[in-house]
């Protein structure tokens, strides 16, 4: 069957079609309209710009995706949308459009969970049969799957497809959220998850061609916030705060750039030494076949590499699992793929017709 996926929750305006096939996921187009530059003048998303963007951009988006698809409009089984959570305002352009595609075309809808979409990331273009049908091969349930996005970070145990349980999650500030704080407060701009992660490398990369860092610099450290606790909760806010209290201490090093490559690099490692704790703690507890991560901060590829190397370490048997780094992103395949398996499952295919009358964009709406 054939998808017709769109996303438009944040600062993407983004169109697929995918193709699915028994248990494999193909994505023929997969077109990301970005908005970055736009909102960097402002430090980060400005919800009603985004919408205006996002207007703007949608027709066109899909328009290309169809194009390179090479799919005609009637031979699309189904729209997928993002319906929640994310800014209402952005979000509603993408559910109005593909609410009046699916009047005008007589296609059914699907509203998709944003996070759902993050977490069948991982099955795109990959043989994902599950253990129950083939022993061989693709991603075993049940799943740990940790999302870490601009609004996300939790840990989410996936007994088999649909099914999630949310184990631990932040009490505060999501990790991206993190990311983008700190960035502001080290004038690094925004996202500043790419900034830090670029940085930090380039940190990595000074120390070890055994440059001298300066003594300050060396000295740095920042606190783990709840790696200690039992449960699988975690905590940003004061890692943040600890950062805000260093600069403020003397705002002229913020002119120094290895003190800024310090700084972003002992965060970023703040930030993995936590995620990468929790997730382990959470594997010897709920015993998963799987390991994945999923959301934009799993396009880190500082986390990618050293969640590997624990799980490798700690729990040999355990799979370890990512996304395509393109799809770890907001992207519209994502929620094509999200999509196709609940509509595998769905006993009442009908009643999708009728969609366009009745889905709501919900900011807070929550993974069933
Ligand atoms: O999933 P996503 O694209 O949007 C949301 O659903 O929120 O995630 C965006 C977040 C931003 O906070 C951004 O700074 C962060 O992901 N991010 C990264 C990296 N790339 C994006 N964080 C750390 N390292 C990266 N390489
Ligand atoms: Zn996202």
């Amino acid at each position: 069957m054939h998808i017709l996926a769109i996303e438009t929750s944040c600062d993407e305006t983004a169109a697929a079609v995918i193709r699915g096939q028994g248990e494999k996921i193909g994505v023929l187009s997969n077109i990301v309209s970005s908005q970055v530059q736009l909102h960097a003048q402002w430090g980060g998303v400005v919800p009603n710009l985004a919408a205006r963007e996002h207007l703007k951009n949608i027709i066109p988006v899909i328009e290309r995706a169809l194009e390179k698809s090479k799919i005609a409009s009637r031979d699309i089984d189904l729209i997928a949308v993002t319906a929640g959570p994310g800014l209402i305002p952005a979000l509603l352009i993408g559910l109005n459009t593909s609410k009046t595609l699916s009047y005008l075309w007589q296609k059914p809808l699907m509203g998709i969970h944003h996070i759902e979409g993050h977490i069948y990331a991982n099955f795109i273009g990959k043989n994902q049969k599950s253990e129950i049908r083939n022993k061989k091969s693709g991603i075993k349930f049940p799943i740990l799957c940790l999302v870490v996005s601009g609004g996300h970070t939790q840990l989410i145990y996936m007994k088999n497809h649909l099914s999630y349980k949310i184990i631990g999650q932040t009490l505060d500030d999501a990790a991206g959220e993190a990311f983008d704080k700190v960035a502001r407060i080290l004038n690094l701009g925004y996202p500043g998850g790419p900034a830090i992660s670029r940085i930090a490398s380039a940190w990595t990369s000074i120390v070890q061609k055994k440059h001298k860092p300066d003594r300050h610099s060396m000295s740095l450290s920042l606190p783990r916030p709840m790696i200690g606790s039992k449960d699988f909760n975690f905590s940003f806010s004061g890692l943040k705060t600890a950062v805000l209290y260093l600069v403020k201490k003397a705002p002229v090093k913020l002119k120094d750039k290895k003190f800024v490559a310090a700084i972003s690099h002992e965060f970023q490692q703040a930030v993995i030494d936590v995620l990468v704790s929790k997730t382990i703690n959470a594997a010897k507890n709920y015993k998963p076949k799987t390991i994945s991560i999923a959301g934009g901060v799993s396009a880190n590829l500082e986390l990618r590499k050293q969640l590997e190397k624990a799980v490798k370490k700690n729990l040999p048997h355990v799979q370890y699992q990512t996304p395509d780094i393109k799809y770890s992103l907001d992207n519209a395949a994502m929620i094509g793929a999200a999509a196709y398996f609940r509509w595998q499952s769905e006993k009442n295919k009908k009643k999708f017709i009728n969609h366009w009358k009745n889905i709501e964009a919900d900011a807070n709406l929550k993974l069933k």
